[in-house]
């Protein structure tokens, strides 16, 4: 079926645009199965786009197609991108990287520094998922897949627009509800340089951006962030880790895909093997038992080119389509107790050893291990402090007095 789809927006296919995010740990199969299930949906349909935010991009040798850093057509209804850091940063950053430059620079700091300054850690990031805001803005396309890079990294691209938009806010006096940037009415006493309109309004839209991508990638209804991992306990760690991580950002998590199964006709050698991995597949399906699973076995040969990739994306989606939601998340919950407030978000796997917990200025911080997730507490609770947080099924439970 090649014909191209009305989207009159269903349960199986939203209105919108749909993004589907896959990430997990090195090597566990994200880049092909990102690209199968761009085959699939392009096949059934779909207007496709793959994009890969991972600077080792390797959707190229997965299609057997040079893809370059501009979108391009791979097939019918198919289009794919291997975004290029450099190009994107220019794309999106060139007037605010100046004004910081300049603005670093008044402050004593040289120009070499200065520069390096400019270029803060996450810009690569942050101008990777302009380009998806883009994307998503232009309805061109009914989906849009990112293969994305190994966990960390990820995190790091996915933790970006919340940690930009809190710093902005703090540089810049912006009004939340507007997101207008106030260019100060009286030239300070420093030296300063006040950046002029263009500048002012460039960062504005900046900042608007970085909200909206936020928004498009936290929307339940928009994006699907898929976890890829192989049966072994590392990947199970690790994928384990992503889960609470991306749930503490607020992220759609609606599947988790088991790739690299050995099948039952692996031989002798393979039985210790195959035993475990039914040992951690058992976990996995405890550990995730509320958002979708599935399976896919280790196939014979790489799964590379048009035509096994297809094969790969039958085996994993079966009847399915894709594009279906296929679990939603559990937003966070603020409720009134006796004598205080009560916030409830969902975080599995998290313990209190690794957590850290405060109110800074009516802000809610919670630390995980490396991860920092700023809550702005609504007016009623803004001066109140979390006096216990405790863990119960899978929920964080803190409570303010
Ligand atoms: N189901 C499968 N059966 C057999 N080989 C597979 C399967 N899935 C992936 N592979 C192979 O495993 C290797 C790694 O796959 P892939 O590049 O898709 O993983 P990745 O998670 O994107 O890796 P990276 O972290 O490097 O981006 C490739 O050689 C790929 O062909
Ligand atoms: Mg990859």
């Amino acid at each position: 079926m090649r014909s191209k789809k009305k989207n009159t927006g269903n349960e199986d296919h939203p209105k919108s645009t749909r993004v589907i995010l896959y990430t997990g740990k090195g090597g566990v199969g994200k880049t092909s199965v990102a690209a199968s299930t761009a085959i699939i949906c392009a096949e059934t349909g779909f207007n496709t786009l793959v994009v890969s935010t991972d600077a080792a991009h390797s959707l190229s040798d997965a299609f057997g197609v040079d893809i370059g850093s501009e979108i391009m057509e791979i097939g019918e209804n198919l289009y794919g991108q291997e975004i290029s850091v450099t190009e994107a940063i220019s794309h999106h950053w060139e007037n605010l990287k100046n004004y910081l430059t300049a603005l670093f620079s008044s402050q004593g700091l040289d120009p070499i520094s200065s520069e390096e300054i400019a270029t803060l850690p996450g810009f690569e990031e942050a101008s990777e998922l302009l380009y998806v805001n883009d994307y998503v803005k232009s309805k061109k396309y009914d989906v849009i897949i990112m293969d994305s890079a190994p966990t960390g990294e990820s995190l790091k691209l996915l933790s970006f627009p919340e940690a930009m938009s809190w710093y902005m806010e703090k540089m810049f006096p912006i009004s939340r509800t507007t997101a207008k940037i106030f260019r100060p009415v009286v030239k300070p006493f420093t030296n300063i340089p006040l950046p002029d309109d263009s500048i002012f309004s460039s960062m504005e839209g900046l900042y608007k951006s970085l909200r909206d991508v936020k928004n498009i990638l936290t929307d339940n209804d928009v994006t699907s962030i898929r976890l890829v991992t192989t049966p072994d306990r590392m990947s199970l760690n690790e994928t384990k880790r992503a889960f609470t991580y991306l749930l503490l950002y607020g992220y759609p998590i609606d599947a988790v895909i088991v790739n690299k199964i050995y099948q039952q006709d692996t031989g002798p050698f393979f039985k210790k093997w195959r035993n475990t991995q039914s040992e951690i597949i058992k976990e996995m399906e405890d550990a995730f038992h509320d958002v979708k699973m599935f399976r896919a076995n280790l196939s014979e040969t790489e799964p590379n080119g048009i035509d096994n990739l297809r094969e790969l994306g039958h085996h994993i989606y079966g009847n399915e389509n894709p594009l279906r939601i296929f679990t939603r998340n559990i937003p966070i919950k603020y409720s009134k107790t006796p004598g205080g407030y009560r916030v409830k978000l969902r975080l599995p796997f998290a313990t209190k050893e690794r957590m850290r917990l405060y109110n800074k200025g009516g802000e809610l911080v919670i630390e995980l291990d490396n991860w920092r997730r700023v809550f702005y507490l609504p007016q009623t609770m803004a001066s109140k402090q979390p006096v216990s947080a405790e863990f119960n099924n899978g929920f964080l439970n803190i409570d303010l007095r």
